[in-house]
């Protein structure tokens, strides 16, 4: 599932984000790929150990708690702690797929569902950029308003088109959901909105208290912890 979550970060929390990034140290981010992907990968990063990373990383997954839509549409079981990149001058990275397991900070391991990328420049402000991702219904060009985030299947063929002006900052992670199957997770979501609809409109009490059941019941067979 493809799906566009805005307003992640408000305005405030946004301009405070982009001031502490516009004067960060960046690093080549070939740093954090392997040899395929380094081939192809032409951006800069925050240094994963920067406590500036750190910082924005925490604020960033604080907003995301808060976020009812990113919630039901990821079902987080562990989020990798946020990465920052920036690309300008032509800076690119060309198509490939993200690695499917990847190490947290307590040396656990994260299995990547789902691939997250929140825009922190706004359109106007940069040319090219786009995220393209590809998946069976071919090709779609991403290019979301600052404070908004896309989030697609961690299986995905993707990239990201090179900047021609001005830089393209954004925000990058990776959530390992309680569901693991992006069909099911899918279905979830979709019962989860009608169920919010259905609240919403004041329908049937015992007909809306009997789905809700529904949708518990299913997420209890698909969760893994
Ligand atoms: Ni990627």
């Amino acid at each position: 599932m493809l799906l566009h979550v805005p307003d992640i970060l408000d305005r405030e929390q946004l301009h405070r984000m982009r001031a502490a990034l516009d004067a960060a140290e960046w690093t080549d981010g070939r740093e954090t790929v392997g040899t395929q992907g380094a081939q192809v990968k032409r951006n800069r990063q925050l240094p994963d150990a920067s406590p500036l990373r750190r910082q924005l990383g925490e604020a960033l997954l604080a907003a995301l708690a808060g976020n009812p839509l990113f919630h039901a549409a990821t079902l987080p079981r562990r989020i990798l702690p946020p990465r920052f990149n920036r690309y300008e001058g032509g800076g690119e990275y060309g198509m490939h797929v993200d690695g499917s397991v990847m190490a947290l900070p307590d040396g656990e391991q994260l299995r990547s569902d789902i691939s997250c990328t929140l825009f922190l420049s706004e359109p106007e402000d940069y040319d090219g950029g786009e995220l393209i991702i590809s998946d069976t219904y071919g090709e779609h060009a991403v290019k979301l308003p600052a404070g908004d985030a896309i989030i697609y299947p961690a299986s995905s063929l993707h990239r990201v088109q090179p900047v021609t002006r001005g830089a393209r900052v954004a925000a990058f992670f990776w959530v390992q959901s309680l569901v693991r199957d992006d069909g099911c997770r899918r279905l979830l979501f979709e019962l989860d909105a009608s169920i919010q609809r259905l609240v919403a409109t004041g329908a049937d009490r015992a007909a809306v208290l009997q789905l809700t059941g529904t949708y518990h019941n299913l997420l209890r067979r698909w969760a893994e912890s």
